[in-house]
């Protein structure tokens, strides 16, 4: 959304692998160090998480649309498409193009695949699963705002609660809420088709071991369409690491 966007502080990274191998030893980059945070992450069964730095749009065709767009939105297009292509091979689908745009500007994912794509203007990254192995998955990555930010769009992030119930610091807390909402209605809009805002589901703090992944819980306060009803608890899970968050939500 525009009006969060602008709420981003942004930083810059080089265009390195992203995908740390064995052997290679410490994550060097923001996208190495993103990886390696959300590498024990629990996926749906036959899914892959991957990510790419943004660079520049080089060596993706892009779609008429973004080649109209101004180079930073191609390069986070092209990133989000480099690890949404990655992220299906490495999950098995066999002779994997890059997605394009389809409907209301979701991805078009294969056959047989679900997905969702998620880009700061330093890197993008995709989680794809079979179909069979979730009926929906978010995906989403957000920088971490300031504390000035995190002041003044919290109580539009989480209207439900005042700050602070998380033990986090506030910056932690309001990006980390706002993108699991982000990650939870990336998750649901393929199936309903609606648009909600950050109302229509209520955070709830889960206090996790050190070193586990750090889990919210998204509760619906509305009926969201296709059988997803008020009341309705999702699982979101987080990893913090180079001055992001990134969110995974399926089911
Ligand atoms: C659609 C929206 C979620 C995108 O989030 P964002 O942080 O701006 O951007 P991200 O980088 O995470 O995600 C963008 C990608 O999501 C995908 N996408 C676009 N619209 C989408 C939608 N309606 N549903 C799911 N995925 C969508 C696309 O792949 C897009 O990347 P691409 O255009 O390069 O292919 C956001 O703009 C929005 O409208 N949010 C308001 C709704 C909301 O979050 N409500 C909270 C309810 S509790």
């Amino acid at each position: 959304m525009s009006y969060l966007r602008f709420a981003m502080v942004r930083g810059m990274v080089s265009a390195i692998p992203a995908v740390m191998k064995k052997g290679e030893g410490l994550p060097r980059t923001q996208t190495d160090l993103l990886a390696h945070a959300v590498r024990e992450l629990p996926l749906p069964s036959g899914g892959a998480l991957v990510f790419a730095p943004v660079g520049d749009a080089a060596g993706v065709d892009l779609p008429e649309t973004i080649r109209r767009c101004a180079p930073r939105r191609q390069a986070t297009f092209a990133a989000g498409r480099m690890a949404a292509l990655e992220a299906l091979r490495k999950a098995g689908c066999q002779d994997v193009t890059v997605p394009g745009i389809g409907g209301d500007g979701l991805p078009d994912w294969p056959p047989g695949w679900l997905g969702s794509i998620s880009h700061s203007d330093d890197a993008a990254a995709a989680l794809v699963a079979p179909d069979g192995c979730a009926r929906l998955l978010g995906l989403d990555l957000e920088r971490i705002v300031t504390a000035e930010t995190a002041m003044q769009i919290a109580s539009e992030i989480m209207p439900e609660q005042p700050t602070g119930r998380s033990g986090l610091p506030l910056e932690h807390e309001v990006t980390r809420a706002f993108s699991a909402k982000e990650a939870l209605y990336k998750a649901l809009y393929p199936l309903t088709r609606q648009f909600r805002d950050f109302s229509a589901a209520h955070i709830c703090w889960q206090k996790d071991a050190p070193g586990a992944p750090v889990r919210v819980m998204l509760t619906l306060t509305e009926d969201w369409g296709a059988g997803c009803v008020a009341g309705t608890v999702f699982e979101a899970i987080q990893r913090t690491a180079a001055g992001h968050v990134a969110t995974i939500l399926w089911r």
